[in-house]
């Protein structure tokens, strides 16, 4: 279809842009007598972002490691862009465009911050890695890792330790690790926790200077934060998806209000 007909078919149009990039049906996880995800349904459109919202225990980080298959669900099924990833292992979802953050415990202290980008790059492109020589450089993804630090705000301390990183610069390097991948839908787990308002300020700016075409879900409690990075907020509580809205509509909802009144 030429662009003229796309214009001239705005059925066909709104159906190539609502394409689902992940999909969540009946997804449930229980732990011995406790269901921590409870029969979750979810859509998440191609380019939207989306924030998760919730109370502390309500399944929010649950329902991150069902999708990036760090943990098995009990029941239900997930799709990513309409592939069903249900029984796909965590390393295969990557590789299929999931991005998730790591936790910074996952990263190599005393090498660089360029040395940690490459190693990840290199894990994702599967080629072996020699631990006893200098990690190794190529021209693409050389150049791919550049490309990343300086989206991240983290160029110009490529060569500094990540032990020396301030908490904040941390956080960003999370968030460049989850991008080092062809990364296509990112999953952010409470990027802002523990920071200071001026570092949170800065995490919110990068989060929204992310490329267009990503599809971003990001757990946040902070509504204030969420409100004006998102399209549409699914609020999380005992498990269950209780309201799903706009940041404006979510904001007037009585039993978001009750639920983080009553708990917070
Ligand atoms: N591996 C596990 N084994 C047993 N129970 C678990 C496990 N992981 C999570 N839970 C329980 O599942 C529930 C949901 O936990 P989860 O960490 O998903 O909540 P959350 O919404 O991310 O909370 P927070 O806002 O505090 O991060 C909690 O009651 C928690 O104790
Ligand atoms: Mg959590």
């Amino acid at each position: 279809m030429n662009e003229a007909d796309s214009l001239a078919n705005p059925t066909r149009n709104a159906e190539r842009t609502t394409r689902n990039a992940l999909e969540l049906d009946g997804v449930t996880r229980s732990f011995g007598g406790l269901q921590a995800v409870c029969d979750v349904t979810l859509r998440v459109p191609q380019r939207e972002r989306r924030a998760i919202i919730g109370p502390n225990g309500a399944g929010k980080t649950t329902l991150f490691r069902l999708i990036s298959g760090e943990m098995s669900v009990t029941s239900g099924r997930i799709k990513l862009f309409g592939e069903d990833i249900t029984r796909l292992p965590a390393h295969r979802r990557v590789g299929r465009g999931l991005g998730r953050t790591y936790q910074v415990t996952n990263v190599f202290p005393h090498l660089t911050v360029e040395d940690n980008m490459t190693l990840a790059a290199i894990g994702l492109s599967k080629t072996k890695f020699q631990p006893l020589f200098p990690v190794p450089r190529r021209g693409a993804q050389r150049d791919h890792v550049e490309q990343v630090l300086v989206q991240v705000g983290l160029q110009h301390r490529a060569r500094e330790q990540v032990a020396h990183l301030s908490h904040g610069e941390q956080r960003q390097l999370e968030l460049a690790l989850a991008l080092v991948g062809q990364t296509r839908v990112l999953l952010l787990d409470e990027p802002a926790a523990g920071l200071s308002s001026a570092e949170r300020a800065r995490m919110a700016d990068l989060v929204r200077s992310l490329p267009p075409q990503l599809t971003l879900v990001i757990i946040e409690h902070d509504m204030d934060l969420v409100m004006n990075l998102v399209d549409r907020v699914s609020c999380l509580h005992n498990g269950r998806i209780i309201a799903e809205e706009t940041p404006a509509a979510i904001r007037q909802n009585q039993m978001v209000q009750e639920i983080y009144l009553g708990v917070r």
